[in-house]
């Protein structure tokens, strides 16, 4: 539990980190690579939601990528203090208090965030459902290509299947951000495949 409400400075809005400096972050931090393709897959899929949903500019799209690519930053070498050390890093940068909220808020149940803006609710509704779909393309030969629909929501019944993926969670990140559980597992296989 964070036992926070605020995060960031209002007055950081529109700072972010150039794709170099949150690379470099993202590889310093992480030295585990599933954790960073898992980042690196939650990212894309930020991005790709905020220029095809949202309609949004690059420096927008920017700052929703790069919530999704530093999410996790610090659950490798700080599990302890998974989604404290990360934030404390990004204030002390100054970063957009957007993007920090949105990092805080990616667990509501966790970290006792509730995530309020679209932002924050696409990276929580991401996060689980897309660990999901990497499961399922691990265990396909083809990986992604060619994953459709029906597989994805056999796999999200089988209860045994990536057992450690909570159903109820997405559930929940579903309705809180308002959208179809269907149409969020299309829209990540069909993009998802990008990532390797
Ligand atoms: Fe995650």
């Amino acid at each position: 539990m964070l036992h926070r409400t605020t995060f960031g400075d209002p007055k950081n809005v529109g700072n972010v980190l150039s794709r170099e400096e949150a690379n470099l972050l993202l590889t310093d931090w992480v030295k585990n690579e599933r954790l960073q393709l898992h980042m690196k897959q939650v990212a894309w899929l930020m991005k790709c939601w905020a220029a095809e949903k949202e309609e949004m500019q690059e420096a927008d799209q920017w700052r929703w990528e790069m919530a999704g690519l530093l999410h996790d930053a610090d659950w490798d070498q700080y599990p302890e203090q998974h989604c404290i050390k990360i934030i404390e890093e990004l204030e002390a940068r100054n970063i957009d208090p957007e993007i920090i909220r949105a990092i805080a808020s990616h667990g509501p149940n966790h970290f006792g965030v509730e995530p309020i803006t679209k932002m924050d609710k696409m990276l929580f509704a991401f996060d689980e459902l897309s660990g999901l779909t990497h499961a399922y393309s691990l265990m396909r030969p083809e990986g992604y290509a060619g994953m459709e629909l029906k597989g994805i929501k056999k796999r999200f019944k089988e209860k045994a299947f990536a057992a450690s993926v909570n159903r109820e969670e997405i559930q929940d990140a579903m309705s809180r951000a308002g959208v179809e559980l269907e149409s969020i597992m299309l829209f990540i296989i069909e993009r998802q495949g990008v990532v390797k």
